[in-house]
Parts: structure tokens; C-alpha cells; sequence
């Protein structure tokens, strides 16, 4: 089943096309993050214009035609509300001009499936960091398949508490990637650490780390909140591993592309006889690919929404979400 799926929750509008599980092409256009961060009205207004020009060059790369697409899917949410719209816009149209079915996606499951299908992966438990969110998830059948969340953050997502670490040290975008080669230069100053069983907090740390910019040096800084939230990371999966007695672990979403989390899981899930796996960085940023991939598997599981009951939900938690 050809299924075009339509990214739009925060600066990335993607679009991408799967076939029958494989995803034939994952194209984006983004917004150019300043300085100043994510403006959703801003954001949207690019969603906009590089909707209809994104659609295009996916179809191109699949090699086929808008009439060729039997279904659509698009994220329902979590994310930035007006972007979202855009996403949501761009994909009823498609799917009411085709006569085709649509399916509402959760971003984070889709996220999780395309790891889980990368990693060739049964049920692992899995650890979905991005900018927005910080979860550890195992999947549960009841009272519908979903994901449980096991552990997540008090506050705020590992990758927006680095990126406003970053835009506070005056480190240029993508800072998640500066953080980190500014980090290998430096070494350990001690910095708050917070976890309560398989749940953490990262808003105590931004507030020290951005404080010790007065009295250590930025690769100091940068390497000790690296260590200290990835590590915090690493020791809620390590016990809800045990916990699960799980045998797979896999990581996803954005903050999934950094080396150094993946190192330290990989260890995490060695000393626990647990196999460790990851989706190539494509499938780790927001893209379309992995929308297509889960709503062409929802449309045959028959879970697809009639066109007036899409919408969009800024907090659609994961838990929430049935998955096919
Ligand atoms: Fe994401």
C-alpha cells in the first residue's frame, strides 16, 4: 500500500512515502532556527510555503504520481499547535482530493516503531529523548496495543534543556551537535543529578550549568551537562530494564542521534544482556518517513478517522495513542 505520511510538530515539515514497510523516500524542508528559538506562528507561516514544494520532491524521489497514493497519514501530535495545523491542512487535502483514507499519527510512536522496525526489534523497551519529550516506554496490549510510559521527565525534554544551555552559553545552532564537540574537550565539574526511580528532572541542572558559565570553561560546562544528563538518563533505562527484564533496548527521537547516549546505553544494555539497537539519523530527526510507515500499517489495521474527526492535539500523549 503506497501511504504518504505529512511531519509538521515543530521546525521540520516533512513528507514521506512507504511501501509496503519500506519507506521510499523521507523528504524535508526546515525552518531556520535563530537565535531566538522556535516562534510557532513563525514556523508555521514556513510550513506553509514549503508544503506544496515538499509533497513534490517526495513524490519525485519515490518515482510516482500524487494518483498513485492509496493512503495518507499525519501527525496528530505532541507539538507546536499552529505547525501542526499546517501538517494536518496539507494532509486532509491530499486525502480528500485522492478519496483516500487517513490515519492520525502519534509522534513519538511513530518514532519508536521505525526504531523498533530498524532494529529488527520484538517488544524493547525503549528510550524516546527529542527536544520536547523524555520517556522510557514498553509496549502494552491492554485494553488496545500502545506504549506505557515507565519513566519520564518532571519537567522539561533532555534536548530543549541542551538547547537552552547552549542558546544561554551563546553556542551556535544546531547546539545539540556544538554541545557536544565543545564537550569533548573538557572535563567533569559537578553539576545537580536527579532521579527518582525510573523518572528524572533536567530544569536544577540547566539553572547550575548555566551558573558555572561564571567560574568554569564552556567545554567544562559543555562535557559535565552531557555526562550528567545522559547519565540520568542511562540509570532510569538501567532500572526500568530490570525492571522489565527486558532483552531489547532501543533508542529514538532526536536526541538519539548524539554518539555519546548511544555509548553509554550500549554499555547499560550489555551489562544487562539486553540487545541494544537504534534507526539510522534520518528516521532520528523529525521526518516524514516514519509517519507513512506507521499510518500505512494503522490504514490496514482498519484504524483510520474520518476526515472531520482529524485534528490536532498539542499534548497527545503516547499512551494514549493505539498503534497497529
Ligand atoms: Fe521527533
Amino acid at each position: 500500500m503506497l501511504v504518504i505520511g505529512i511531519e509538521s510538530s515543530a521546525h521540520t515539515f516533512g513528507v514521506g512515502i512507504c511501501d509496503d514497510g519500506k519507506v521510499i523516500a523521507n523528504e524535508k524542508m526546515m525552518f531556520n532556527i535563530s537565535d531566538k528559538g522556535l516562534i510557532p506562528g513563525k514556523v508555521a507561516e514556513t510550513h506553509v510555503k514549503n508544503a506544496p514544494k515538499t509533497v513534490e520532491i517526495a513524490l519525485k524521489a519515490a518515482g510516482i504520481k500524487i494518483g498513485d497514493i492509496e493512503g495518507v497519514g499525519y501527525t496528530r501530535g505532541p507539538g507546536l499547535g499552529p505547525c501542526l495545523q499546517v501538517g494536518e491542512l496539507t494532509a486532509k487535502s491530499i486525502a480528500k482530493r485522492l478519496g483516500v483514507k487517513i490515519a492520525q499519527v502519534n509522534h513519538g510512536a511513530a518514532h519508536v516503531e521505525i526504531a523498533r522496525s530498524a532494529a529488527k526489534m520484538k517488544d524493547p523497551l525503549a528510550l524516546y529523548v527529542s527536544g520536547g519529550n523524555s520517556q522510557i516506554l514498553k509496549s502494552s496490549e491492554k485494553p488496545f496495543r500502545h506504549y506505557e510510559i515507565i519513566g519520564e521527565t518532571f519537567d522539561i525534554g533532555v534536548g530543549n534543556m541542551i538547547d537552552n544551555f547552549a542558546r544561554a552559553a551563546k553556542l551556535n545552532p544546531a547546539w545539540g551537535s556544538t554541545v557536544a564537540k565543545m564537550a569533548q574537550g573538557g572535563k567533569y565539574v559537578r553539576l545537580p543529578y536527579t532521579v527518582k526511580g525510573m523518572d528524572f528532572a533536567f530544569t536544577g541542572l540547566l539553572t547550575s550549568a548555566i551558573k558555572m558559565l561564571d567560574k568554569a570553561s564552556k567545554e567544562d560546562v559543555c562535557y559535565s551537562i552531557q555526562e550528567t544528563a545522559f547519565s540520568m538518563l542511562c540509570e532510569a533505562t538501567e532500572r526500568a530494564l530490570l525492571l522489565t527484564k527486558s532483552r531489547e533496548l532501543c533508542v529514538c527521537g532526536g536526541v538519539a542521534q548524539s554518539s555519546r547516549l548511544r555509548e553509554m546505553l550500549g554499555m547499560v544494555a550489555k551489562e544487562n544482556s539486553a540487545r541494544f539497537g537504534f534507526a539510522s539519523n534520518e528516521f532520528n530527526a523529525d521526518n516524514g518517513g516514519m509517519i507513512a510507515f506507521l499510518a500505512e500499517r494503522m490504514l490496514k489495521a482498519g484504524m483510520d478517522s474520518n476526515i472531520s474527526e482529524c485534528g490536532v492535539e498539542q499534548r497527545y500523549r503516547i499512551d494514549r495513542a493505539r498503534i497497529a
